[in-house]
């Protein structure tokens, strides 16, 4: 071999080998999902136009919490499902730098009017239309509040610049999607209920808007602009808040301007846990998001799950039975920490996830009345909203905020162009009868003023060696936690990539009703006779939830929007 040969013949082997390195790297053979790949930022919403947004305010420097502020407010445009103004959410943002993740708790508070009995009528039954569709299912809206609080504490842009795009979306007009249009025809009942809301969504009393149309809400662009001006103020205090409670005192609502300018962010410690050496840091109570993730991921820790494989019977028959657990101490424990004392290092703790575990039968399925009683009922829900922000220091924020349902109580405050939440439905309305999502409550989260309803949104961020990995948050009412549960396990012990880790088909059980719901045609018929024949009732349902998911690997950001909302969408740069 000449000189010059023993010199080049090792460097084109490294170079050749490092070449493969990268493109194994950015490119997963074994799967056909791919993420988006981009270097500095990345961006995850539910609606394209909000997406697009928090792009361009990273690309102006702006930082992941300006980003996710700026999303906040224009979902509330573009979304009106669940984006909002009158409603209220969590933000988790982790700082980078200083290594250090914040819970910003925006989550509504019952007005002071409110109180224990308030939706029982004579007969002591739950008045359900009282509860869910008039003025009084409005709890206090803490949105605005969170947004800003955040902004504050870490942002870099001013409120009106972050609240100026909503503006523009909102005075100029955006095209309806066949989605919005869709939605505006299956909720018309609730949505022409109300006449100010029927002026905003309807061209009139008999017609529709179609996709490709204009969907223009001055009186929205209104209040935004009041935001804009006046910062926090512009929402609890002046003419936007008497407006809301006008609005409130002319519909028998509870909720008066007093009740506005007391409300009050929380900055608070996430919930926190490991599973199989990640750090899952996610929200606290009154969220039982994180803690109810935490405490399945305690008991899933103590099973082979990789060697027991993806959706079989034996994974799947695991994960519903720590899933009935967890939602059984829900009905118990859980509720807002200012009002009852919830066991957060109990429930989350290594030592009850192993005892829980060792009362999994791997043959046979236990029945929900064996693990505590309750009462059947099932109610799906997609609404809710969540979107995942990295910016390009590697700040994370991971932001989940909500109307209840699909457009709240279907009311919009006169002249406001804002519609209100029915969060107050969240609420045990009476011990023991379940909520519209089917979740029974106690005590600890019965109504009371100034508290706030038990939500299972679960933002969450998992690290790895002390450093981002990733992003993750959906929609999905009872379904939240545990669809967030198997993205964790998709790539945590099934080492698959964010979008087919997005893209698995997902199951939930929820302890009463007693059911295990798979995703449509997703877990094959082989399985569905395994599990039936371990003493699952088994029920195909259709899809759940809407993650947004971002990893950082490699340098890289990867993500991934879930394909099951056609208007969600992924961008970076
Ligand atoms: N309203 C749904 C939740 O907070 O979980």
């Amino acid at each position: 071999m000449k000189s010059y040969q023993i010199i080049l013949v090792p460097l084109f082997l490294v170079l050749a080998f490092q070449l493969k390195a990268q493109k194994e790297a950015i490119y997963d053979a074994t799967s056909i999902h791919h993420p988006l790949l981009s270097k500095n930022g990345m961006v995850s919403t539910q609606h394209m136009e909000a997406t697009k947004v928090g792009l361009e305010i990273l690309e102006q420097g702006g930082n992941a919490v300006d980003a996710a502020v700026a999303v906040g407010f224009s979902l509330a445009v573009v979304l009106p499902r669940a984006g909002n103004l009158g409603g209220g959410g969590f933000m988790l943002y982790h700082d980078n730098a200083r290594n250090k993740t914040t819970a910003y708790n925006y989550r509504e508070m019952a007005p002071a009017k409110a109180h224990r009995d308030m939706y029982l009528d004579a007969d002591g039954n739950v008045d359900v239309q009282l509860a869910r569709m008039h003025h009084q299912a409005s709890g206090v809206p803490g949105t605005v509040a969170g947004l800003l609080k955040a902004l504050e504490d870490h942002g870099n842009m001013t409120v009106e610049q972050v609240v100026a795009p909503a503006i523009r979306l909102a005075e100029e007009g955006f095209p309806i999607t066949f989605d919005l249009a869709r939605l505006l025809k299956l909720y018309e009942s609730r949505l022409r209920a109300s006449s100010e809301t029927e002026k905003i969504f309807y061209p009139s009393k008999t017609t529709y808007y179609e996709a490709g149309d204009t969907l223009r809400q001055l009186d929205l662009a209104w209040s935004l602009k009041q935001i804009s001006k006046r910062g926090r103020d512009g929402f609890y205090k002046g003419e936007l808040a008497k407006r809301i409670a006008k609005d409130m005192s002319a519909n028998d609502g509870l909720i008066k301007r007093r009740d506005l300018a007391k409300y009050k962010v929380e900055v608070m410690e996430p919930v926190t846990g490991t599973y199989r050496g990640h750090e899952i840091i996610s929200m606290p109570p009154p969220s039982s998001g994180g803690i109810h993730l935490i405490q399945m991921l305690n008991i899933l820790e103590e099973f082979p799950i990789e060697e027991m494989g993806h959706n079989t019977g034996a994974t799947i028959h695991t994960m519903a039975e720590a899933m009935k657990y967890a939602y059984a101490d829900r009905s118990e424990h859980l509720g807002d920490p200012n009002f009852y004392d919830v066991p957060v290092e109990w429930i989350t703790s290594k030592t009850y996830g192993k005892e829980l575990s060792e009362k999994i039968s791997t043959e046979s399925a236990t029945a929900s009345e064996d693990i505590s009683p309750g009462k059947p009922n099932d109610n799906e829900s997609d609404e809710t909203t969540h979107f995942s922000v990295i910016d390009k220091n590697r700040n994370v924020v991971s932001q989940t905020y909500t109307l209840n349902f699909s457009f709240g109580n279907g009311i919009v405050a006169k002249g406001t162009g804002i519609l209100l939440n029915n969060e107050m439905n969240d609420f045990s309305a009476k011990p023991g009868v379940p909520n519209a999502f089917g979740l029974l409550g106690g005590e600890a989260n019965s109504i009371q003023p100034g508290k706030r309803p038990l939500s299972s949104m679960t933002p969450t961020i998992v690290l790895k060696d002390g450093e981002p990995y990733f992003v993750t948050g959906t929609p999905g009412g009872s379904r939240i936690i545990t669809t967030i549960l198997q993205v964790v396990m998709n790539i945590i012990d099934h080492k698959m990539n964010v979008a087919e880790a997005t893209h698995a088909s997902r199951i939930h059980h929820q302890w009463y009703p007693e059911d295990l719901f798979i995703e449509g045609k997703g877990i094959s018929m082989d399985t569905q006779k395994i599990l039936g024949s371990m003493g699952h009732s088994v029920k195909i349902r259709s899809v759940m939830g809407s993650t947004q998911t971002i990893m950082i690997l490699d340098e890289l950001l990867r993500g991934c929007s879930d394909p099951r909302r056609p208007d969600a969408r992924i961008a970076g740069y």
